[in-house]
């Protein structure tokens, strides 16, 4: 027997006995590693004559081949092997409980945006979205505050600067979510109505502002809208939103750009062991809501619409006091702490979806 016979036995053999993946791959080392037997007796064909080389290179590379094919099987049965072995000590009981899965909550601030869909989406609007990167035309100017306005100041924007100007447009973080009135109003035909929820921004920061914040616009346009459509609407949503019938409104003359007449929106509150509670039909003091009014002509005009054939109202109000004043927080900035204990004890359950039978904070 040569000695390439008795090494291909041996490796064989070898192969057949590897009782698993790593022993397997220990044979492979051994023979076709670099410092392995079977390379060893392949690199020694450069030292041959070629006469040599013809009888004894066939016979080499054969072997190779053989210790190779033999290793694929070998590999392939033992993974089958593993395979079986571990379906067959597997089991799983359907009859237990699911483990405990961490969960998350819907935060309060998404909780009243679905809340405020879902009223209103049952009063006939639709939900309609602005970018939070705005320019000033959109912002401002359109809505009836030119440059020179005071009310410009009084919003403490975040402006980017000049060179980020776009068609000649400053950019700047909306400040409120009024420019989708006309974004709105610029890109569908009347009859319009909409909400508009999201981030504003403004430069402020106390117990009661935080330079992020939340709001929800309104916006109806339509033939022979009036004042009392406003209204209506308006406390159509408070109720729905409180949950309760014995809600009070009071609308105060005011003054907005973009609404004329304008009006500041309260809502009655009652005293309960001390602590302000929306509704009551004999409230004990008031409390400011939301901004309204008559969409100016000026406005209507801006947006490429007939303010004589195309009438309107609008509003504009805070979500995040919203949520305060219906779940009961105090502090304005643990909102956007991200304190996971005050997210589970604010939080919503993922699966309540607000609906209207069910009561949309329930
Ligand atoms: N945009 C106003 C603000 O941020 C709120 C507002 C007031 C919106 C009156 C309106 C409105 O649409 O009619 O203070």
């Amino acid at each position: 027997m040569t000695d390439l016979d008795q090494m291909q036995q041996e490796l064989s053999a070898a192969i057949a006995a590897a009782p698993g993946l790593d022993a397997l791959d220990a044979v492979r080392v051994r023979a076709l590693g670099k410092q392995g037997q079977v390379t060893a007796l392949l690199k020694s064909l450069g030292g041959m004559t070629p006469d040599e080389r013809q009888t004894a290179g066939p016979r080499i590379h054969a072997l190779r081949e053989g210790v190779t094919a033999a290793l694929a099987d070998r590999k392939a049965a033992l993974e089958a092997a593993a395979l079986e072995a571990q379906l067959a000590s597997e089991t799983l009981d359907l009859t237990l409980p699911a483990p405990a899965a961490p969960m998350g909550s819907v935060h309060p601030v998404s909780q009243v945006m679905d809340e405020l869909a879902e009223i209103f989406a049952d009063l006939g609007f639709s939900v309609a979205t602005g970018p939070e990167i705005e320019d000033d035309w959109h912002n401002f100017t359109a809505l009836n505050i030119p440059e020179s306005h005071p009310a410009r100041a009084m919003h403490d924007t975040f402006y980017f600067p000049d060179d980020a100007a776009r068609d000649g447009r400053r950019m700047l973080l909306r400040t409120h979510t009024s420019p989708v009135q006309i974004r709105t109003m610029t890109s569908q035909p009347p009859p319009i109505r909409i909400i508009a929820p999201g981030r504003t921004y403004r430069s402020d920061s106390d117990a009661t502002h935080t330079p992020m914040f939340h709001q929800v616009e309104g916006l109806v346009i339509d033939r022979g809208i009036h004042l009392g459509h406003l209204k209506w609407t308006l406390e159509t949503f408070v109720k729905a939103y409180f949950e309760r019938d014995d809600i009070v409104l009071r609308m105060r003359p005011s003054y907005f750009p973009f609404t004329e007449p304008s009006a500041e929106v309260d809502v009655g509150y009652t005293l309960d062991k001390g602590r302000r509670v929306v509704g009551g039909a004999e409230p004990d003091g008031w409390m400011e809501i939301l901004g309204s009014g008559m969409v100016h002509p000026n406005v209507i005009a801006a947006c490429g619409l007939d303010p004589d054939e195309w009438q309107g109202f609008a509003f504009g109000c805070g979500i995040d006091r919203l949520a305060m004043l219906k779940y009961g927080m105090d502090d304005l900035r643990a909102f956007f702490d991200g304190d996971l204990r005050w997210l589970r004890h604010y939080g919503f359950a993922a699966l309540d979806v607000p609906t209207l039978s069910g009561g949309v904070g329930a």
